[in-house]
């Protein structure tokens, strides 16, 4: 694994020794304070971030490393019109690792494509977030042994969710998974994902309300309903605070069931949850500190390529998705992959 763009860029194999590396991390973390010392990571955040951004940051200098970067793209060349292809030529000059998060669906891939080192997609749009699941897989390897066999209830808004498209992806590496996929029916998962779904042979079902679901479930992912996706204002009205798990609701919960969010959370778990022993969301967050740690080890002492390989240069956009990174950066390259037999984007997914 060179970049870490879709959780799919990784097999099986090396997410278990990522993990290891992880466990060992968190056992002994003084054994680690210098394993990247004088290696230096660049985040971009072109969009909010208090936990990624502060997850990375604490990673790395955990590590021994430093960092630079913006937390507001108005502070940089990006408000003069300079292109995400240059930035990241540039940036990748003093960096050692790009970690990038960004409102354009495709967007890490795109600059993954121009960089001389490793690129890390810390959320594109409504798209991907694949170290939200390396928390996400760390937090339950961690406390309950495995992942294989699990039955996953995904609540919320599942159309605009990137921790539960890559979350989905993710699951297909390992055996027996059952998904519960609770959402309204205009916050259902995006086309891609159900057909991913299928192509890989994995059970699912949608359904509307979470009360009848819960008693079967191991893990409840509880998602905020992602409000600076929508692009209807009316839509976000109708969809605001549909699902809140409280107290009474979790009563009929196995007693061992994990409560799972990426956060931030706006009113989706009540805050007296936080009290009960099943609540690990916060545990989360900290659990996705040491596997970032592990990714970012891995990742920063790649050989840097001084010279990418030359990159075809597009002249206007394929993919009609409005938020597909190519649709501001024209000059990409008109990539297209095939998901369950169908014509997609090689950016964002979306089917042609
Ligand atoms: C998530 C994100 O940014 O996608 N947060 C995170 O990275 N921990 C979830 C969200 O914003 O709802």
């Amino acid at each position: 694994m060179r970049h870490l763009i879709d959780f799919g860029d990784m097999t099986r194999e090396e997410w278990e020794r990522l993990y290891a590396r992880a466990s060992e991390i968190m056992d002994a973390p003084e054994k680690f304070v210098d394993v990247c010392h004088g290696k230096v990571s660049c985040n971009l955040f072109y969009e909010p971030s208090t936990r990624t951004n502060f997850s990375f940051q604490t990673a790395m200098m955990r590590l021994g490393g430093s960092v630079f970067g913006f937390a507001d793209p108005s502070s940089s060349s990006v408000a003069k019109g300079e292109s995400l292809k240059d930035t990241v030529r540039m940036v990748s000059n003093y960096a050692d690792v790009v970690v990038m998060r960004t409102p354009w669906e495709g967007a890490a891939k795109a600059a993954s494509l121009y960089s001389c080192v490793p690129v890390v997609n810390a959320g594109d749009g409504g798209h991907m977030h694949p170290t939200q699941t390396m928390a996400d897989l760390t937090t339950i390897t961690r406390l309950r042994g495995g992942v294989d066999g699990l039955c996953l209830g995904l609540c919320g808004d599942l159309k605009n969710g990137r921790t539960v498209h890559s979350l989905i992806k993710a699951m297909a590496k390992f055996r027996d998974i059952k998904f519960f996929l609770i959402s309204p029916r205009e916050l259902a998962v995006p086309d891609y994902i159900r057909t991913f779904l299928r192509e890989h042979d994995m059970w699912f079902t949608e359904v509307t309300g979470l009360e009848a679901v819960i008693p079967q479930l191991d893990v409840l992912y509880m998602t905020r309903i992602q409000k600076e996706r929508f692009v209807d204002p009316l839509e976000y009205e109708r969809n605001k605070g549909i699902y809140v798990l409280t107290r009474r609701k979790l009563e009929r919960a196995k007693p061992d069931m994990l409560v799972m969010h990426p956060l931030p959370r706006v009113d989706e778990i009540a805050v007296d949850v936080d009290d009960d022993p099943r609540a690990v969301y916060f545990d989360q967050a900290r659990y996705g500190m040491f596997a970032r740690m592990a990714l970012l080890e891995h990742l920063a002492l790649q050989p840097r390529e001084d010279h990418p390989a030359p990159v075809e240069i597009g002249t206007k956009p394929v993919c009609r998705n409005p938020r597909c990174i190519t649709q501001t950066e024209h000059y990409l390259p008109p990539l297209v992959k095939k998901i369950g037999g169908v014509d997609c984007c090689g950016f964002c997914d979306a089917a042609l």
